[in-house]
């Protein structure tokens, strides 16, 4: 069918509107109309990755479900959902219930193609497009998703903002409540206070870690921090930040998260934690980690996928936990039109925007 989508061709170029074909929706696939689809840092990579372009981005997909493929049963036509990261269902791992950590999770999600570098989209001219991002590229009015990265939601939410909860919200709020599992009263610093690290600190207040300190360069996103929950908030760029972490987490914290993927951060963010202590990483790696020969003594450290979440499992949690005022994740978006997407991701990167939605002109 056709359909349009916002392709990406050129790493420092911008994603264009264009009229596609997409496939129908094979065995096992589920084809969606988005109604909004939220933007992830991650969305970026394929920037700094050429050979992954053209692409089509966009992994936080919320939209109705249009037509199912064969073998589909779980999933039909008119059901509203949330698209979340794809894994394969058969790996030692997705059979053990940690579908996160699928063995084939970096090439389903990405690199926009399926195993043997196939599409479902191509151009007007017959050229193919990477349609498989995080099993959706959902940056467009329509998408194929599989029937294990939906999710289906009651008919009365605002389907429009839950797109968020597939990636950036469920990463940040499963590493607090399912990868780390922080216990009351245990001390949190979060390291980065965007969605991911937002979405941290208020599952953080969730869980009843105390103190909860979040650090961040951005004034703004801290004041968004204290008003989610953070009991405390620093500057990164301060000289003395260890210190002012020691004395606030009595020598040492329980749990550090690091979303930030900055080498420097995250040593700081092993130092912060006490002996003992727990420390997970999210944040896209852009360089090699070189650690001091004591930084990992006595403590725990984690690479998080996802959170470690299970889709089917936490996005209904993080629901209720909305629908209570315990979660307030519709604090961090502000929508934009499709057409500007733009100016959505300008105003991510500059920090200016914590969660931008687009929305695809209509109501579900
Ligand atoms: N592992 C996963 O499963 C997973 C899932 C989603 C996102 N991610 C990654 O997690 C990261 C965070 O995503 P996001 O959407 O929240 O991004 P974001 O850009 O909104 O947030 C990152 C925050 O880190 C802050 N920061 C940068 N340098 C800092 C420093 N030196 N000190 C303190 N703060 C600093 C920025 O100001 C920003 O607010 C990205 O790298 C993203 O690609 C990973
Ligand atoms: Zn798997
Ligand atoms: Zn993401």
């Amino acid at each position: 069918m056709q359909i349009t989508a916002a392709v990406l061709r050129s790493p420092d170029g911008k994603h264009q509107l264009e009229q596609v074909d997409l496939a129908d929706p094979g065995p096992g696939e589920v084809l969606v109309r988005l109604v909004g689809t939220g933007m992830c840092h991650t969305d970026v990579v394929p920037r700094s990755m050429e050979m992954l372009l053209p692409v089509v981005c966009g992994h936080e997909g919320a939209g109705i479900v249009e037509a199912i493929g064969e073998g589909v049963s779980d999933v039909t036509v008119g059901d509203h959902v949330v698209l979340s990261y794809d894994s394969c269902g058969e790996c030692v791992n997705c059979r053990r219930g940690i579908p996160s950590y699928c063995e084939q999770f970096l090439t389903r999600n990405l690199t926009g193609r399926d195993a043997l570098w196939g599409t479902p989209m191509s151009a007007e001219d017959g050229t193919p497009i990477g349609a498989r991002w995080f099993g959706q590229s959902s940056f467009a009015t329509h998408c194929l998703a599989t029937s294990r990265n939906v999710v289906v939601v009651d008919r009365d939410l605002p389907l429009e903002l839950l797109g968020p909860l597939g990636c950036g919200v469920l990463t940040g709020a499963g590493s607090i409540l399912v990868a780390l599992d922080v216990q009351p009263e245990r001390s949190l610093v979060v390291f980065g206070a965007g969605a991911v690290g937002l979405a941290a600190v208020m599952a953080g207040v969730v869980a009843g870690a105390s103190p909860i300190v979040a650090v961040d360069l951005h004034e703004h996103r801290l004041e968004l921090a204290r008003e989610l929950g953070a009991t405390h908030t620093l500057n990164g760029s301060a000289s003395d930040l260890a210190a002012q972490l020691a004395a606030i987490t009595g020598g040492g914290a329980d749990y550090a998260f690091d979303t930030t993927g900055n080498t420097t951060v995250m040593n700081t963010a092993l130092a912060a934690v006490r002996m003992g202590g727990h420390c997970g990483f999210v944040g896209v790696q852009t360089e090699p980690l070189t650690l001091d020969t004591l930084a990992l003594v006595g403590k725990t450290v984690t690479g998080i996928l996802e959170g470690s979440a299970v889709p089917q499992t936490l996005i209904p949690r993080l629901i209720e936990l909305w629908q209570a005022g315990r979660f307030p994740f519709d604090r961090l978006i502000e929508t934009f039109p499709f057409d500007q997407i733009n100016e959505a991701e300008a105003a991510s990167l500059e920090g200016r925007v914590v969660k931008p939605v687009l929305l695809y002109d209509r109501r579900p």
